[in-house]
């Protein structure tokens, strides 16, 4: 069963960071934290898919082409759970504008366009779940324990 406490988050690499071979240099940020991987696939997302992800920005000067970029590739869908994971995920991402992410980030140690910023995060918890149901499909999400979670927390 699924802790009650474990928030999850939806992370997506996206087709930037898939093209330029990140998608293994970010799970493994994730992993190395202690967080659980519950979901995650390759999917060239539909434009109807990034046009309902990115709803709330439909009124931005930056939505048409953010959509066509987003929709330029496969980009690599997660789900992560763990103790606070969308604030820490926001964190180990970093600042939307890659010039304004601290090294460390991952955005800060391999970005620099804001329009290619390889990487999304879930800002908030509500967020979080309805970006996963967006994304994937109930039986796509894995319930299982970590057999050594008693010592990553
Ligand atoms: P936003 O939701 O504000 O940021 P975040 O991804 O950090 O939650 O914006 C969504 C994406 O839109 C952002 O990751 C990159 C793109 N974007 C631009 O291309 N130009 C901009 O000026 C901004 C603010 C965002």
């Amino acid at each position: 069963m699924t802790d009650p406490k474990q928030e999850r988050t939806f992370i997506a690499v996206k087709p930037d960071g898939v093209q330029r071979g990140l998608i293994g240099e970010i799970i493994k940020r994730f992993e190395a934290r202690g967080y659980k991987m519950v979901a995650g696939k390759l999917i060239w997302a539909p434009k109807d898919l990034l046009k309902n992800h990115y709803k709330d920005l439909a009124d931005k000067p930056f939505y048409n082409g953010l959509v066509e970029y987003m929709s330029s590739g496969p980009v690599f869908a997660m789900v992560w759970e763990g103790k606070e994971v969308v604030k820490m995920g926001r964190q180990m991402l970093g600042a939307t504008n890659p010039l304004a992410s601290m090294p460390g980030t991952i955005r800060g140690d391999f970005g620099i366009d804001v329009g290619r910023n390889i990487c999304h995060g879930s800002d908030a918890v509500e967020t979080a779940r309805r970006e996963i149901a967006l994304w994937f499909k109930e039986e796509e999400l894995s319930d299982y324990e970590f057999a050594n979670k008693s010592w990553i927390y």
